[in-house]
């Protein structure tokens, strides 16, 4: 892909969401939370394809996922009010409808177009394409929209939580009560190290412990590495209630990172081992 493609997406890309814009607060703090979303995602997907050692032409197929990862969002929210797919429609297979109407993706290649529209048809799905000789390319860039995105939604969540509950955000938590405990599918789901489910989630707790299972889906070391720096997994799982569930499933996660790092830095000694 060239730098113009790119820079034509990304004008195209205001263009498309200028429309958007309300004088209704609600639907455009909305609106600017995705735009600025998208900026951040941008930013995480660079500094994993650079980390991946991805070469100029690459990263910038992978920056235009991330432009493109969220496009249906904004009609989703403007149209039913809500970011809850289940409560209105699929944002992504929506992305990918309004990127085939514009047909703007036609000026690349029909590699690139396409590895585009599956990488944003995919990027919020709860289980990704078996690996296979077609499938190869694009799931790798499936899986660094994944990392990024999830980042930044970590990001956003972890920094809300550490906000006076006046000043959250609603539509982040999906407009999800505060009642004790947590489902007994999502404790499962993360003590088997699987993402667990939306259609779990019945309380604020739940929807932590979700963002939390994301970790189960996260690819890339330097994503990890990004996690670690920033303290997002911690600030969420120390704004939980200290019950004894809550402590024995923030243990798990940590030593689920811990062998993370383990295995990751024991590669990365083999590859220099190789390089000698
Ligand atoms: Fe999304």
């Amino acid at each position: 892909m060239q730098k113009e493609d790119l820079d034509f997406f990304k004008i195209w890309f205001l263009d498309y969401v200028d429309q958007f814009s309300s004088p209704e607060v609600f639907i455009q703090e909305n609106v600017e939370l995705k735009i600025k979303h998208t900026a951040r995602v941008c930013e995480n997907i660079l500094l994993l394809a650079k980390a991946e050692n991805l070469e100029e032409k690459d990263c910038r197929l992978a920056e235009s996922i991330a432009l493109f990862h969220d496009l249906g969002r904004f009609e989703q929210f403007t149209k039913y009010r809500t970011f809850k797919d289940s409560e209105s429609e699929d944002h992504a297979l929506l992305g990918v409808k309004i990127l085939e109407n514009a047909g703007i993706l036609s000026i690349l290649s029909r590699e690139e177009e396409d590895i585009i529209l599956k990488a944003v048809g995919y990027h919020n799905r709860m289980e990704i394409p078996k690996c296979t000789e077609t499938t190869r390319e694009f799931l790798f860039y499936l899986k660094l929209i994944r990392d990024a995105d999830k980042l930044d939604i970590l990001k956003l969540v972890s920094e809300d939580y550490e906000k006076e509950e006046e000043f959250r955000n609603p539509a982040l938590e999906l407009n999800i009560p505060d009642t004790p405990g947590c489902s007994e599918n999502i404790v499962a789901d993360i003590l088997n190290n699987r993402m667990a489910k939306l259609a779990d989630v019945k309380n604020l707790n739940d929807i932590k412990l979700l963002r939390l299972s994301w970790i189960f889906d996260i690819s890339f070391p330097a994503a990890f590495s990004l996690l670690r720096e920033h303290g997002y997994l911690e600030t969420i799982l120390y704004s939980m209630p200290e019950t004894k569930e809550v402590q024995m499933l923030r243990e798990h996660i940590e030593n689920y990172l811990n062998a993370v790092e383990t295995r990751a830095r024991i590669k990365a000694m083999k590859k220099d081992v190789g390089k000698v």
